[in-house]
């Protein structure tokens, strides 16, 4: 069985919910604390023992290229200025073992034809889709190591999911099933952004997938679906027909910092957290008449 190597990253989404932040910058750089949201992401898939990072860009997403690439003219400022614990952060962004692979999607056409751009370089393996607006915070094991050693014992693909509400679940694919273990569920539909009352479950999948290659293929013959987008969900719905898929509840808080509120939800959680900020925020916080 081959192992999780590759992990790829749909980045070149316009954005247009953080406007006019996102006008020339993509949302993925905005950050959380000090660390932009595509680099938690890149991070937990490296932690996961993916050694391919493939993002998927589009316009305006040059910074994303310059984040994981050698910035020599600062690491020789810092050097001089012998700064060593910033050049040491700044050259440590990615471990050396870690490669990057940049795809230009020429046209939005979705998150299905996003990840189906990847194909060449993801080839005949099974691989992670993650989208980083999830921003995904974990006690012990990352959110994709925990969908990685469910990949392992169980050989097939497996989303990462959580419970929603009813009225948040038409923002979401939504899967239906029946549970074949704690936490975990053997899918039989998938439905994206349904309409109120037409979920299968109340089980929405976030932006963690590990998908098989058998996806590539049926991506290529997907047309166009909610939203008049190609969209992954489309393409995993088929795939059920032909192989298992499983719903994967994960351990961890997971924050939709694709919205205003789940974005600051997240800096004041990671603030809170934060070695060098954390304390003196938390008595910020308290000191406040609210
Ligand atoms: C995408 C997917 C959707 C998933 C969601 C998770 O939607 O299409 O199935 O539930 O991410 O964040 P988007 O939020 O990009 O509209």
């Amino acid at each position: 069985m081959k192992s999780i190597r590759k992990a790829v990253f749909p980045v070149a989404g316009m954005g247009t919910r953080f406007l006019p932040a996102t006008k020339a910058n993509p949302k993925e750089m905005l950050p959380v604390v000090d660390k932009p949201l595509i680099q938690y992401a890149a991070e937990e898939a490296v932690d996961a023992g993916v050694d391919t990072l493939i993002f998927v860009t589009g316009r305006n997403k040059r910074s994303i290229e310059d984040h994981f690439d050698k910035a020599y003219e600062l690491e020789r400022e810092l050097e001089i200025k012998q700064k060593t614990k910033m050049l040491e952060m700044v050259r440590r962004i990615l471990p050396s073992h870690v490669d990057c692979v940049f795809i230009r999607q020429s046209e939005a056409l979705g998150l299905g034809h996003a990840v189906l751009c990847a194909k060449h370089i993801v080839g005949d393996e099974p691989f992670a889709v993650l989208l980083a607006d999830d921003l995904i915070a974990s006690h012990d094991r990352t959110c994709l190591s925990q969908m990685v050693d469910v990949y392992n014992y169980q050989h097939c693909s497996v989303l990462g999911s959580m419970e929603v509400p009813d009225s948040e679940l038409s923002a979401y694919g939504v899967v239906g099933g029946k549970e074949v273990s704690a936490g975990l569920m053997e899918i039989s539909e998938m439905v994206e952004k349904p309409a109120p009352g037409e979920a299968p479950s109340n089980v929405a999948v976030v932006g963690r997938y590990i998908l098989t290659p058998r996806i590539f293929s049926i991506l290529e013959t997907t047309g166009r679906g909610a939203g008049g987008e190609i969209q992954l969900t489309d393409g995993i719905s088929r795939l059920l027909s032909e192989q298992r898929v499983l719903a994967y509840n994960f351990e961890g808080k997971r924050f939709d910092c694709g919205s205003k509120l789940g974005y600051l939800e997240a800096q004041v959680e990671l603030a809170l957290q934060h070695e060098e900020v954390g304390e003196d925020f938390r008595a910020y916080l308290k000191s406040l008449d609210i």
